[in-house]
This record gives C-alpha cells, structure tokens and sequence, in this order.
C-alpha cells in the first residue's frame, strides 16, 4: 500500500510557480535573470487598502470571522456585482475565501463526483484541471487555437457536452492568453448552455478590470439571466487591485452551492485572513481611480511587447485584449538548433533556451494545454520587459 494517496498522482505542481521558483533561484545565485513567469501585478497595494488593514488590527479585527465572509464584506461584494455587472444576489448568495483558487477549489469539491466531466477551454489557467482530478473529475479539454482568438467556438462548446458533464470553467480575459469574450461572443455560448439544463458554468472573473482599448467586459449570467441558477460568478482582489498576497477571493451564485462550499470551508481553513477582508472591503469601496492608471501603464507595455516580439522573424504574438498576458506562438523555433546544437523539439525546450541563453524566465504553452506556445507576463517595469524583449530577439536570431 502506497502512503501516498492515489489522487495524489492525478496532479501535478503549478508549472508557473515552479518557473517563478527556479528564476529566484538563479537570481539569488548571481544571474540576471529577467522574471517573466509571475502572474501578479508588480504595483503595490494602494495606501488606502493598506490603511484599511491597520485600522482593522488596531481595533480589534483579529478574530475568527463568519466562515466564508464578514456580512460586511459581503454586503460590499453584493453591492459591486449590482454596481459593476448589473448582478443583483443577497449576502448568503455570496462567499468569500483565501483567494480564488480556493473558490474554485470548494466549488469542485462540494460537486464533483468520480467520472464527472467539466470542460476546460485550452489554453486554461494551470489549475482548473488539476483540481477537478483532485475531485475525481473528468477534465474534458477544448481546443481554442490562435486562429480563433484562443476563444471557444459555440459549435465547440456543444460538442464537448455531454450527459456526464457537470461545470463549463469560463475565464476571461483569460490566463494564460488575455483573451476575452465580447457580450455577443459570450451570448452565442450561453445559448448553447441553455439548451443543455445539466450544465453549470464556473466563471472566473478574475481579470474583469483589466481590459484595454475600451473593451467592455461581460459576464455570463449578466448576458443571460436565464443561466443565473446555475452560474457561480467567481472574483477577487488579487489582480485589480494588486493584493496577491492577502488571499481573498469571492463568489456569487444559487444558495445550495454557497452553503455547500461554506461547509466544505468550515472543515478546511475556516474563514480568510480577518484583517483581509477589511482591506478587502476598502478595495471594492474606496477610490477606483488606480485602476485605470495601471491599465494605461499594463496597455502601454501590452503594446511595446506585441511590438518588439512580432519583429523576430517566424515569432508571432497575438495582441489581446485583457489581462497582462501574451502567449507567442514559438511554432518557428521548433525543429531549429540552438548555438550550442541542441535541436528545439518543444515549447518547453525552448523556454530552457530562452532561460540559459537569454536570461529571461517565460512559461512554455505545454502547461496551459496548448503548444507550441510560451506565456509572457508584462506586469513588470516597461524597462525590464523592453531588456527582456531584445533579449529574446536575439536569442530567437542565435537558432539555426
Ligand atoms: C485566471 C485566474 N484565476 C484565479 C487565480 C487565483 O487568484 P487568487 O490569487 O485570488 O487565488 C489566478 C491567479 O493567477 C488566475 O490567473
């Protein structure tokens, strides 16, 4: 008998915090290595925010909370779903968590039984399969090429469906590929969803104020009301407002799946971070003003790095529209050979060449289920990513 659990092996370690990790690394050992693996804004938590997190301490808000949420939070939560999505839910409607990982990772275990099947759109965050295999899921993976706009197609969607299938993860704008639905795209998906009642829809939201060009974000159960009861609209404070490491993450959706995720939560970490969830508060409610100040510095860069990556001959990079992603096709380094005559066979071989020969750490596509790509975060300094683009220009030129 093994010690370890069979479900265990299902699963494998984040591909982007291992890349983050052996960056670290090599820059502690003396090497200049440029980051670009990271998916976390480089700007800091807003004054006000961190100002609302020291008045929390001094008066006494260090205790255990509600299980999934202060009412406080709760009611701001209810209150920006109304304001921004045009959303209305009530406050036990909503849950609050240590991020929106954990979200996602209560919403799968308190529905997923062994041999469901939820379907991932691919390119897909890292860790929608892997906690759907943690569950005993199926993940049932959709191709979303380039040529689509790494979008899912509705003809796609249907013929993923199945009578098995329990959860469609939506992500937009998306991680890796910034990709993000307009409201007539999202519509023709949830139309297909309406024709099939066993289908609920995780949408992960996570990006929402990150959208550039006046993009208008959209979100399912806003484009179709009739979709609502089975929809869990899933958010956080992590990218807009630039708290990774305060752990808070929220979502709103029918009441049975909420109190289910409180339970499974009441027996796992019990409530997010007390001092948190006052920040978190300040975040939804305070000046919003920031936002569109990073937006202009994240396009500025989304721009330059577009720019300087379609100049490598045989390189392309799509320009999204969201998030601080992009995700080049390195399809023209495959099957070439580096100075040192190693032939390039994968994206991962060449996110290695791209590590040895240029310094620059990028996540290869094969971690997001489609290849041969690589992931590049711009939330860095423009100067840094100006570096790291030539960088790659050069080391792209060395392939024979
Ligand atoms: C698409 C997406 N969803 C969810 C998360 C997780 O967010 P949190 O840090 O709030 O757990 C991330 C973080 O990288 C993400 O990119």
């Amino acid at each position: 008998m093994s010690f370890l659990a069979e479900r265990l092996g299902r699963i494998k370690p984040s591909a982007t915090m291992a890349v983050t990790q052996k960056a670290r690394e090599l820059q502690a050992a003396g090497r200049k290595v440029i980051g670009l693996g990271a998916g976390e804004p480089d700007f800091d938590t807003p004054d006000n925010i961190k100002a609302a997190a020291i008045a929390a301490i001094r008066a006494g808000e260090t205790k255990y909370t509600n299980v999934d949420g202060t009412p406080a939070l709760k009611q701001a939560i209810v209150e920006k779903f109304n304001r921004e999505n045009g959303l209305d839910y009530e406050t036990s409607q909503v849950s609050v968590a240590s991020g929106g990982k954990q979200i996602i990772y209560n919403a799968m275990v308190a529905t997923v039984d062994e041999g469901d099947e939820v379907i991932v759109p691919a390119p897909y965050w890292v860790s929608y399969p892997d906690i759907a295999l943690l569950c005993g899921g199926e993940p049932v993976f959709v191709r979303c090429p380039e040529n689509n706009g790494f979008k899912m197609r509705p003809e796609d969607l249907e013929a993923a469906i199945t009578p098995k299938t329990k959860w469609l993860i939506l992500n937009s704008p998306s991680n890796p590929t910034g990709a993000a639905y307009t409201r007539s795209e999202l519509k023709a998906l949830t139309d297909v969803l309406m024709r099939h009642k066993q289908v609920w829809v995780l949408t992960d939201d996570m990006y929402e104020h990150l959208v550039y060009d006046g993009f208008e974000f959209a979100t399912p159960a806003q484009v179709e009301p009739g979709l609502k009861d089975r929809t869990l609209t899933m958010n956080g404070v992590s990218k807009a407002y630039c708290m990774t490491g305060w752990r808070i993450g929220y979502a709103a959706g029918p009441h049975e799946l909420i109190k289910a995720m409180a339970k499974v939560q009441s027996q796992s970490t019990s409530n997010p971070c007390s001092i948190s969830q006052a920040a978190s508060v300040e975040a939804l409610r305070g000046p919003q003003e920031f936002i569109a100040a990073h937006n202009a510095v994240y396009r500025e860069r989304r721009d330059m790095v577009v720019e300087m990556l379609n100049k490598a001959p045989g390189l392309t990079c799509h320009k999204p529209e969201g998030a601080f992603y992009v995700y080049p096709s390195c399809a023209g380094a495959i099957g070439r050979k580096t100075p040192q005559g190693k032939v390039i066979e994968t994206d991962e071989d060449f996110v290695t060449y791209l590590l040895g020969q240029a310094e620059v750490a990028a996540v290869q596509g094969a971690a997001f289920g489609l290849s041969p790509h690589f992931r590049i975060s711009y939330a860095t300094s423009t100067e840094l990513l100006r570096e790291a683009c030539t960088r790659i220009q050069k080391a792209w030129a060395a392939l024979r």
